[in-house]
């Protein structure tokens, strides 16, 4: 058992005129993660500390945010590689804080609406199901492997200057199904994606592909939607 001091940023608006970081010490186990601490401040120290988790395994995405300046899942971030304290948690950068680390996500999923993220196609559907080869399942390069944690948006310099800018989640879901050989949306989402607050406000900064906890690259799939998107119109 090791004692470990965290500084968080506190802030709630109904009582707060700005926000602060307060320091708390925790005796952690070996194998800890971030959350663990947390979950251990909130559950014997501190019952105010705001923050979202749920499935402690990776999957839900809830539980995003920054780290040492670095965005990540708490429940996946061991304790172990912190060699320094106090380690420093922040809120998701780039959405207005609701509380403590508690972010407003509309922005984000009125991104992901505006991709249209489902499969478009209005053939008549086959007698059994609309068959992908594992090869055209390859071409989606993992992409339906996002969790829409927001760590990749949320890391963007793009996004954080401009508000409207869709983000590499939004994009990254738009390319699940503009290269997914099922779809044929292109013509509905086209107006979105071929856009300055779309594919062309990427600066390939590649901060999504650093951020992401489950390795997906964004970065790459924005590319790849701008080369169709000049092919397609050229
Ligand atoms: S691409 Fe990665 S970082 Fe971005 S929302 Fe999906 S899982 Fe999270
Ligand atoms: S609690 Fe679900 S991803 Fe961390």
């Amino acid at each position: 058992m090791a004692v470990r001091k965290f500084k968080i940023f506190r802030f709630n608006p109904e009582n707060d005129s700005k926000p602060s970081y307060k320091t708390y010490e925790v005796e952690c186990l070996p194998g800890w993660t971030i959350l663990d601490a947390l979950n251990e401040i909130k559950w014997f120290q501190d019952g105010t500390l705001t923050y979202r988790r749920s499935c402690r395994h990776g999957i839900c995405g809830s539980c995003a945010m920054q780290v040492n300046g670095l965005n990540g899942l708490a429940c996946e971030l061991q304790l172990a590689p912190y060699k320094k304290d106090p380690i420093v948690v922040d809120p998701l950068p780039g959405f207005e804080v609701h509380k403590d680390l508690v972010v407003n996500m509309e922005p984000f999923y009125e991104a992901l609406k505006r991709v249209k993220p489902w499969l478009i196609n209005e053939d008549a559907p086959p007698q059994r199901e609309r068959y992908q080869s594992p090869e055209e399942f390859l071409e989606l390069d993992n992409s339906i492997a996002c969790i829409l944690c927001a760590a990749c948006t949320s890391s963007c310099p793009s996004f954080w200057a401009d508000s409207n800018y869709l983000g590499p989640a939004a994009l990254l879901k738009a390319f699940r199904y503009e290269f997914d050989s099922r779809d044929k949306g292109f013509e509905e989402r086209r107006e979105v994606l071929d856009n300055k607050h779309g594919l062309w406000r990427c600066h390939k900064i590649i901060n999504c592909f650093h951020a992401c906890p489950k390795g997906l690259n964004p970065t790459g799939a924005i590319s790849k939607l701008q080369q169709k998107v000049v092919t397609e119109k050229w």
